[in-house]
């Protein structure tokens, strides 16, 4: 048995050595230094995205916290107190958008698909020819709920053609799957530390529409989660206005750097996507079935319906599979049962090999 269990998990995930060890150090966080690493991670997440340096269109906004407080400050602070959201559900995080907005007092319309079924284009243009109140259109890039992926570029376009302001949750695709703000009219992509970026959690960020964000003081209710604040401050100080999350910044310039060599987006896909294909082949040879279609499927997490069977217990398989150096996640489907792997992390093809001989070994031991 390995020291530490592999973590085939949607974040948080693997981290290599290295991104580790970089949160050795103790950092203040009014140093030049520090101010400087707050910059250049800013400016390497726009890049990510499509963000030219010259003239940039966008700003990156980071916030403390995990996924949902950068998804939840996007939402409070975007999106006007008397606007209306119409959120794309295939899943719990396009569920959780539709939860921040009633929470938070914005009016929301909700167009939910089932959990395997993708938003339809023309339902979303269509709603928003309708509903002329809809401002704003909110939806998630791959809803890690199944592993499934949303149609962004086409939504993008429509709601653009509609006149509306859109809003993408990219947290578990920022970084392996490409989002290019370019050729994506959008308001704002959200996104955190330790995804596919394979930094440690702590951090959001969100990368925002210099106009949109120019126009949004006052829209927030709250006074932590408002980007608008926290981006003036910013622009004043290059400091953060709270405690700032110092070794998981540190941590997340070290992953951007090992990002970069493995060859951006492109190399950081192509990896998870020969992860993604071995593990799903060698569970197929032991039997198990995909939630999803290979077409919807994306490199990020897998859906594995759980076999039908009564000697199949998820919680007896999740532990022996912990015993033998791999950490699962249960299902998240409504319906279905099933168990999901993921693919992201620091890990290789050889790990995912290793993993399905696990799993291998231990359905021989359930019989
Ligand atoms: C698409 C998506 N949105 C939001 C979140 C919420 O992030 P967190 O759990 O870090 O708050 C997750 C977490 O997995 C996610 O996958």
């Amino acid at each position: 048995m390995m020291d530490e269990p592999l973590l085939l998990t949607p974040g948080p995930l693997t981290t290599s050595k290295t991104t580790k060890e970089a949160m050795l150090s103790d950092w203040g966080s009014r140093s030049s230094k520090f101010i400087k690493l707050t910059a250049d991670i800013c400016r390497k997440l726009e890049a990510l995205a499509g963000v030219g340096s010259v003239s940039p269109k966008h700003t990156c906004v980071p916030i403390q916290g995990s996924g949902t407080f950068v998804v939840e400050a996007a939402i409070d602070t975007l999106v006007p107190r008397d606007s209306k959201v119409l959120v794309l559900i295939n899943g719990a995080y396009g569920r959780r958008i539709a939860k921040i907005c009633e929470i938070n007092g914005r009016d929301c319309k909700i167009l939910e698909t089932a959990e395997n079924i993708p938003p339809a284009v023309d339902h979303v243009a269509e709603c928003l020819k309708r509903d002329p109140d809809i401002t704003h259109v909110a939806a998630v890039h791959c809803e890690t709920t199944s592993g499934i992926l949303n149609p962004i570029e086409n939504i993008a376009r429509v709601v653009a053609e509609a006149g509306r302001l859109f809003i993408i949750d990219a947290m578990s695709s920022f970084g392996a799957l490409p989002l290019n703000l370019c050729e994506i009219p959008c308001a704002a992509v959200v996104a955190s530390s330790n995804k596919c970026l394979e930094g440690v959690p702590g951090v959001g960020f969100a990368i925002i529409d210099n106009n949109v964000l120019a126009r949004s003081g006052g829209n927030a209710t709250s006074l932590s989660l408002d980007l608008f604040d926290q981006w003036q401050n910013m622009k004043k100080t290059g400091q953060w206005r709270f405690t700032p999350p110092t070794h998981v910044l540190a941590a997340l310039q070290q992953a951007l750097l090992e990002h970069e060599a493995e060859g951006g987006v492109e190399g950081r896909g192509r990896r998870y996507q020969e992860n993604c294909q071995t593990l799903i082949k060698g569970m197929k040879r032991l039997g198990f079935r995909t939630y999803l279609p290979g077409h919807l499927q994306t490199p990020v997490i897998v859906t594995f319906y759980s076999p039908n069977d009564n000697k199949f217990n998820f919680e007896i398989f999740y532990d022996k599979l912990l015993g033998r150096g791999f950490e699962i996640y249960p299902g998240k489907l409504t319906r279905e049962n099933s168990f999901r792997m993921g693919c992201i992390g620091h890990l290789n093809k050889l790990d995912m090999e290793n993993a399905v001989e696990a799993v291998a070994a231990v359905m021989l031991e359930m019989k």
